[in-house]
């Protein structure tokens, strides 16, 4: 059985006051609501911004709640890479997931799917889990071209890492024009999306194909969080705007049950 996994991307917001409080008040809740019996989701990661990974990881080790960051570099070694940030360092402060091929990185870093690729391997390669992002834009939404568009965005990952890298990676299906806008795919939707994820890992590996989480990602809030939840091939949530405030995030958390 898959453990449900919900995790918040902060993007670029907060500053080291606000983010400690948020994730002072997360871990408070989780903590309460765990001792209640009341969460089911049984894993939380955070995502902050690069700036405050080493200091909520430091402080927040051992309250029950993960850390990742929302990118990693594709250089592995050491080097002359202004502005990178590698897996190693990224370990080396705490952080245990990286999302990768974020559809915000995709289209304002203009990131491809090979490029992708290389950075899920990098995170790999630092011992990292990757949180995989594929989904597709509105107009590839309107045209009918969603399917084809994830089959081309996971087929350059499973083409440059192998089948074998879904045994822990996790996948996140975040439709762009549900991102940020209110607009979520209905709980079908997504459930047909997720099994077509799910049917494209299984032309490599059927075992591994049901073994990979897929998360949901795109406007999803407490109201919504059951109903998508509950879709059998939905591992749960890659959480934006409503991971930034601490009560949404935990109804949220506590949607993500079998
Ligand atoms: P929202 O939940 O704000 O739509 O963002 C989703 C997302 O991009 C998470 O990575």
């Amino acid at each position: 059985m898959r453990k449900m996994l919900v995790a918040g991307n902060w993007k670029m917001h907060g500053s080291r006051v606000v983010a400690h409080a948020l994730v002072h008040e997360i871990a408070r809740s989780v903590r309460e609501r765990t001792e209640a019996g009341a969460l089911a989701c049984e894993e939380v990661v955070l995502c902050p911004p690069f700036t405050h990974l080493a200091e909520l990881a430091a402080q927040f080790s051992g309250s029950g709640l993960a850390f990742g960051a929302q990118d990693v570099s594709e250089h592995v070694a050491s080097g002359a890479y202004t502005g990178e940030i590698s897996g190693a360092m990224l370990g080396d402060v705490g952080a245990a997931w990286v999302i990768v091929g974020h559809s915000e990185r995709r289209q304002y870093h203009h990131e491809s799917d090979e490029l992708v690729a290389r950075k899920f391997a990098a995170a790999l390669q630092a011992g990292l889990t990757p949180i995989v992002c594929v989904g597709e834009t509105k107009e590839e939404h309107e045209a009918g071209r969603t399917e084809k568009v994830i089959a081309r965005q996971l087929g350059a990952v499973i083409e440059h890492n192998g089948i074998e890298a879904f045994r822990t990676a996790v996948i996140a299906y975040e439709p762009v024009w549900a991102i940020g806008t209110g607009l979520t795919a209905t709980p079908d939707k997504a459930q047909k999306i997720h099994a077509f994820i799910r049917s494209q890992l299984g032309k490599k590996d059927a075992n591994i194909s049901l073994l990979t989480r897929v998360l949901y990602g795109g406007s999803v809030k407490p109201a919504n969080a059951a109903e998508l939840f509950a879709q059998p091939d939905v591992d749960g949530g890659l959480i934006g705007g409503a991971a930034l405030l601490a009560t949404d995030f935990l109804d949220i958390c506590a949607a993500a049950r079998r």
